[in-house]
């Protein structure tokens, strides 16, 4: 038996292991690439003024949270100070940006509406949205086109919520907010924004993204709320939440993250004060910061950045860190932003302008950059087209894995890119048993291939190949497996092995071995009705002995009360019923998959 020690050291050497451990850091004396003080505020002697009154006037603490006690004059005039500058109705001032995003999300919100999320949204917009219990549908990461078909899908919602970033934090992206405006209106739906890294940045005055959207014709009949966050170029803590005044009044009601904490102090509050009364006069630093990073972006040969941030790609999290400590070694200190952060293979250093660097400074680090041999086309092409692999396999043969494979590439498309393959295909002769027509017909439109291997026998692989004297070459499926998943680009391909789990794919190899060699997600299909409970209990002690953990056990046939509680009970993951769809169509199984809860089931995959 492990201490709790011993457990806690365990996981963090597992997380070692993934180049996925952290450490705190403070921010350099010189050189700071990373962060999110553009204009150093912090250390602005007015700002600093403003929070030493407070503390003068108001105590260390505000004592309690707003609703019971722990408001003040001082969190009024932030908020006024705030909307005022923002062009906002009004204001509500949360302890910092995570706070907000969760609050306003969970208040706005819940069972029955439908969240669109970028992919490439925050990790405090995914968590906020996670805790709604809506429906999210993530869409690729500013395509218009994908957002809209999910926004037509999903017309029968309650409340349907557009989420967005006025600068994509991981990105320095921006969307065309004037475009979402409009489709907000077509579609009935609310815009939020996050301008955590555009106000201050963009627009007059800093007014964000949407102060410039609002310059460009962007509509703002169906913008629900804009939060701000305190701590990126206001250079404080805190955010606001900005918005009507029933807005604001159904925050500080509703929002559990506003009611169940403590007020933000009063030093924060006064400081953040005096970083909206000096942000507003920093038009030159604005433009300074702007020439800054397209200066830094044009001598990287990367795109235009939309504010203060340009991420370096780089590809794999080993070589971004490494990187990293060699630009250290020469006094430049940048910071590599890794998955989970960011998708695997998508690993960057992410640069953060400041207003008070020098072309010369810029240059140098440009310099350095290329001395470490990087250049755009440096990224290793395997990770570029990061894709996954999603395996389906069966306790047994027939027992429902290409029906339940359709079922979850419908429900992966609501989150992302998505395809198909079958790697090896016994039976071959009969056109009916081929698995992957049944889903070019279930799922149309989607990226499929021919199998690898295909066998005329219907028989289990290292069977069917021995009958025409052959043998399955593993290491030579492997690499076609590979080539299908660059194919996919930054996807999620589904893998339909044949047979059940334990058929044999050579005399040697197990299908259950070659799925732990590649050690995949997977989901884990099996029959609804009588034989389940001992087929399904083996196959998942199976999976688990190769340290495989299903995503998902689909149980397919006429729905069996007893037998999905008991599987549930033991299974360790989510437990679905795909009952026989008469008829079944494309649309059948589309309309089952987007009621299933795949789709929350499945979206880490694409994290
Ligand atoms: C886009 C975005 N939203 C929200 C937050 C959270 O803000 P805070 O650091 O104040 O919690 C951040 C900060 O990392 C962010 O980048």
């Amino acid at each position: 038996m492990l201490s709790i020690q011993e457990q806690l050291a365990d996981e963090l050497a597992q997380l070692e292991m993934a180049n996925q451990r952290r450490e705190t850091i403070s921010a350099p004396q010189h050189g700071d690439w990373f962060t999110n003080d553009l204009f150093g505020l912090s250390r602005d002697p007015h700002v600093i003024a403003r929070a030493k009154a407070a503390l003068d006037q108001y105590g260390a603490g505000s004592r309690a949270s707003r609703a019971l006690g722990g408001d003040s004059p001082l969190h009024k005039e932030a908020e006024e100070l705030a909307a005022d500058w923002l062009e906002a109705p009004r204001a509500l001032l949360f302890p910092s940006g995570w706070q907000a995003c969760a609050g306003v999300l969970g208040a706005l919100v819940g069972r029955g509406d439908v969240i669109f999320c970028d992919r490439m949204l925050h990790a405090s917009l995914i968590d906020g949205a996670r805790l709604t219990r809506a429906r999210r549908v993530i869409t690729p990461h500013l395509d218009l086109t994908a957002l809209e078909n999910a926004l037509r899908q999903s017309m029968g919602a309650r409340r349907r919520l557009i989420v967005t970033e006025g600068v994509f934090s991981m990105d320095g992206t921006a969307p065309n907010l004037v475009r979402l405006s409009e489709l907000a209106v077509e579609y009935d739906a609310w815009l939020l924004i996050d301008e955590a890294h555009s106000a201050g940045v963009l627009g007059p005055r800093g007014r964000g993204a949407w102060g410039a959207a609002c310059e460009e014709g962007a509509l703002d009949a169906n913008l629900v709320s804009r939060i701000v966050t305190g701590g990126k170029a206001l250079g404080c803590a805190g955010a606001f939440v900005l918005g009507s005044s029933e807005l604001r009044s159904l925050m500080l009601t509703k929002a559990r993250s506003f009611l169940f904490t403590t007020a933000p102090s009063p030093a924060v509050t006064g400081a953040l004060c005096g970083a909206i009364e000096r942000i507003q006069e920093l038009d030159q630093e604005r433009i300074q910061l702007q020439t800054h990073a397209r200066h830094l972006a044009q001598e990287l040969d990367l795109p235009t950045p939309a504010g203060a941030i340009v991420p370096v790609p780089i590809g794999s999290s080993e070589r971004a860190l490494d990187l990293t400590l060699k630009l250290r070694a020469q006094g430049i200190q940048v910071r590599a932003v890794r998955p989970p952060t960011v998708p695997n293979g998508e690993s960057r250093i992410r640069i953060v302008l400041h207003s008070s660097q020098t072309t010369t400074q810029i240059d140098q680090l440009v310099e350095a950059l290329r001395n470490l041999d990087w250049t755009p086309n440096s990224i290793p092409q395997e990770r570029t087209s990061a894709s996954r692999a999603l395996w389906v396999v069966g306790t047994d043969t027939d027992v429902g894995k290409t029906v339940a494979s359709a079922g979850l590439l419908h429900a992966l498309r609501t989150l992302g890119r998505c395809g198909y393959c079958k790697p090896v295909q016994t039976g071959s002769e009969d056109p009916l048993s081929s698995d992957t027509n049944e889903i070019r017909r279930l799922v149309p439109d989607l990226l499929t291939c021919t199998p690898s291997i295909e066998l005329p026998l219907p028989a289990s692989p290292h069977e069917a190949a021995a009958a025409v004297g052959v043998q399955i070459d593993v290491p030579q499926l492997n690499s076609w497996l590979d080539e299908q998943l660059r194919r996919q680009t930054s996807g999620v391909l589904v893998v339909e092995p044949a047979g059940g789990l334990h058929v044999p794919l050579t005399p040697e190899v197990l299908t259950s071995d070659w799925c732990a060699q590649r050690s995949e997600a997977l989901v884990l299909v099996a029959r609804s009705g009588l034989g389940t409970l001992n087929h399904t209990l083996l196959t998942l002690e199976a999976l688990i002995t190769r340290n495989l953990h299903p995503r998902a056990l689909i149980l397919v046939g006429t729905p069996h009360e007893s037998n999905r509680r008991t599987l549930a009970e033991r299974a360790a993951c989510p437990v679905v019923e795909l009952p026989l769809l008469e008829p079944l169509t494309s649309d059948s199984i589309k309309a089952w998959a987007l009621s299933s809860g795949l789709p929350e089931i499945l979206e880490p995959l694409f994290s």
